[in-house]
């Protein structure tokens, strides 16, 4: 073995497929029984539907070395995501817009209007002076439409009070002056056309690439286990970077989802793919309805049943699979504390959102695996 990679993630598989490629032999473990990292998907049993078993996984990028590498080992759908919110019975386009701006003050206002409206409300509070996120989010965008879209669903995902919240939370609230409503604003983006786990699967598909799955690398009684392998032969580790040092600079905070999966007897819930709760009396910030990522399976998929994730969101403990990083100031300076010592680690090299304590999008991630082979260890 040339190479022992820790986490089967798109950052761990980007490692494994290039120094497989040029011909060195890696092995890849994963505590989970699966595959592919938070990007899994299965398809539900009784349906067929294909749902995304950590959280939605919407692809986009910019990138065109990202785009070329990612185009190896799957064709992507011509999916284009939009988001919609309910709030007090009513459904709004996401992110905030001209229509939902038009919608919401029943109104017919023209791009210069909107926007001399919303600089008025924002005038209520100066963001840069901001004493929490409610201060600054009210800066920006101003009280109603805050009132409305922002402060119970931020409620929810922090579980505290916007008042509460530091105002560095937020940096920006996007607020578009056309009846634009695509979410995302990249070059490229799409669906995977058989799927996330074939195309995972794809990149793990070498000779050279041993992947061993049920196997935590802290647990001494299998072979691979940090002890027997630090320094023997270079690592690369993808998992929490707090864990990885047993936790000496203080545990980093982040937050979790839980998700509660219902198979319905009707043809559609919801019409659409992600529908936003605003409100505080859904317990849940969002449904998924994930037949509608793939409208170009509709002869596949069933038409008399449908598939839909509640996601509700709460702060991490130590046993849950750690999704946001919450990043207070204390988690900074932990970090730093951390990068210290993995400065430290014989031949070891620290990559992905766990490894970085980073929130990194899929091509965040495979980017900058293509980036450490190139620089560290091609
Ligand atoms: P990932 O977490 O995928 O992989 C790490 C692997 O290491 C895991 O498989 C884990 O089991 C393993 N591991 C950890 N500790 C271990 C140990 N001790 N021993 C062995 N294995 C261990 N991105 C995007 O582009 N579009 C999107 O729509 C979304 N949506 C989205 C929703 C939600 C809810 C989240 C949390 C994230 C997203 N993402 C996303 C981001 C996406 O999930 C992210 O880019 C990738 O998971 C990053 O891949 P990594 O390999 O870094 O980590």
């Amino acid at each position: 073995m040339d190479l022992l990679i820790v986490g089967s993630g798109f950052f761990g598989l980007t490692i494994a497929e290039r120094a497989a490629a040029s011909g060195r032999k890696v092995t890849v473990i994963d505590r989970r029984h699966h595959i592919g990292g938070n990007a899994y998907t299965e398809n539900e049993p009784t349906t067929g539907i294909e749902v995304h078993k950590y959280g939605a996984h919407l692809f986009h990028t910019s990138n065109a070395t990202v785009w070329e590498y990612v185009n190896r080992f799957t064709q992507f759908t011509n999916y284009v995501h939009r988001v919609y919110t309910t709030h007090k019975g009513v459904v709004y386009p996401l992110p905030i817009n001209l229509g939902t701006i038009n919608q919401f003050f029943q109104a017919a206002y023209t791009p210069g209007e909107a926007r001399d409206l919303i600089q008025e409300l924002a005038g209520e509070f100066d963001p840069k002076q901001a004493n929490n996120l409610e201060e600054r989010a009210i800066g920006l965008i101003g009280r109603p439409l805050y009132e409305a879209f922002i402060r119970d669903y931020t409620a929810k995902q922090w579980q505290t009070d916007p008042k509460e919240l530091p105002a560095e939370i937020i940096s920006r609230l996007p607020v578009r002056y056309t009846y634009d409503n695509r979410y995302f604003n990249d070059t490229w983006e799409g669906l995977p056309v058989d799927g996330y786990t074939a195309w995972l699967e794809r990149m793990a598909d070498h000779a050279n690439i041993e992947v061993k799955l049920s196997t935590d690398f802290f647990d001494e009684s299998q072979p691979l286990n940090k002890k027997a392998t630090v320094g023997q032969v270079p690592i690369v580790y993808t998992g929490p970077v707090d864990r990885y040092f047993d936790y000496t600079e203080g545990e980093l905070s982040w937050r979790t989802l839980d998700f509660e999966q219902d198979v319905l007897d009707i043809p559609d819930f919801q019409g659409t793919s992600v529908m936003n709760y605003a409100d505080a009396d859904a317990p849940y910030t969002r449904i998924h309805e994930f037949k509608h990522f793939h409208p170009e399976r509709a002869d596949r998929y069933p038409t008399d049943k449908t598939v839909i994730v509640r996601e509700y969101s709460r702060f991490a403990t130590r046993a849950d699979e750690p999704y946001y990083p919450v990043n207070t100031a204390e988690d900074r300076a932990g970090l730093l504390a951390y990068r210290d010592l993995a400065k430290g680690e014989q031949d070891v090299l620290f990559g992905g959102r766990l490894g970085t304590y980073q929130y990194l999008d899929m091509h965040m991630a495979i980017g900058s695996a293509l980036s450490m082979w190139n620089n560290q260890l091609a």
